[in-house]
């Protein structure tokens, strides 16, 4: 058990286990994008450690590049979600659009949107986790590391309330 800020966490997909993820994520966008010269878009902050560690697994020839957003949750299913950094020229890129956690979908469903605005020649999308509610919004991951339950998880880049990104697994909220 652990203690970020106020709340207790418990392990729950340790570092190994992660790295074995990648590989497989890894194997699977070398199978899809040979030859395609793909860009990876990092979202930031919470995918930075998972695009690091991908990229390094991937043997093809690659780019990446960074996006970072911003959303202010209102209401349970809306979020006004703000360009706070922005890219470099994408249009006729094939795009894998890198993230952390999809949770709702609203994020993605923003960001999609806006990158076609900018005519890519594709975009997919690579999570490291999947939570359950975004299915209700049908919101489609091309690769998923993991499907998780809703709980609130930290670590490996994910934060709470900015703490916790610096820690190499993954835990969960205590129930
Ligand atoms: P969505 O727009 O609801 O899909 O939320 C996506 C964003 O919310 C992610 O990029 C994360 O920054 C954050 N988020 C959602 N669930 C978690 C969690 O369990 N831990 C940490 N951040 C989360
Ligand atoms: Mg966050």
């Amino acid at each position: 058990m652990i203690k970020v800020k106020d709340k207790e966490f418990v392990p729950f997909l340790s570092n190994e286990q992660i790295l074995e993820k990648v590989k497989i994520l890894a194997r699977q966008i070398e199978t899809d994008y040979q030859d395609k010269r793909p860009l990876l878009i990092c979202v930031l902050n919470g995918a930075f450690m998972f695009a690091s560690d991908l990229m390094k697994e991937l043997t093809l020839v690659c780019e990446i590049t960074f996006i970072k957003l911003s959303s202010y949750k209102g209401m349970a299913s809306t979020g006004i979600i703000n360009v706070e950094y922005d890219l470099a020229d994408i249009k006729d890129r094939n795009i894998i659009v890198i993230e952390d956690i999809i949770d709702t979908g609203t994020t993605l469903n923003f960001l999609i949107d806006y990158l076609k605005k900018s005519e890519p020649e594709s975009i997919k999308i690579c999570t490291l986790l999947l939570k359950p509610s975004a299915v209700k919004h049908h919101v489609h991951a091309d690769y998923v590391g993991f499907e998780i339950d809703n709980r609130f998880v930290v670590g490996y880049g994910l934060d709470y309330d900015e703490i916790g990104r610096n820690m190499k697994d993954i835990y969960q909220l205590k129930q």
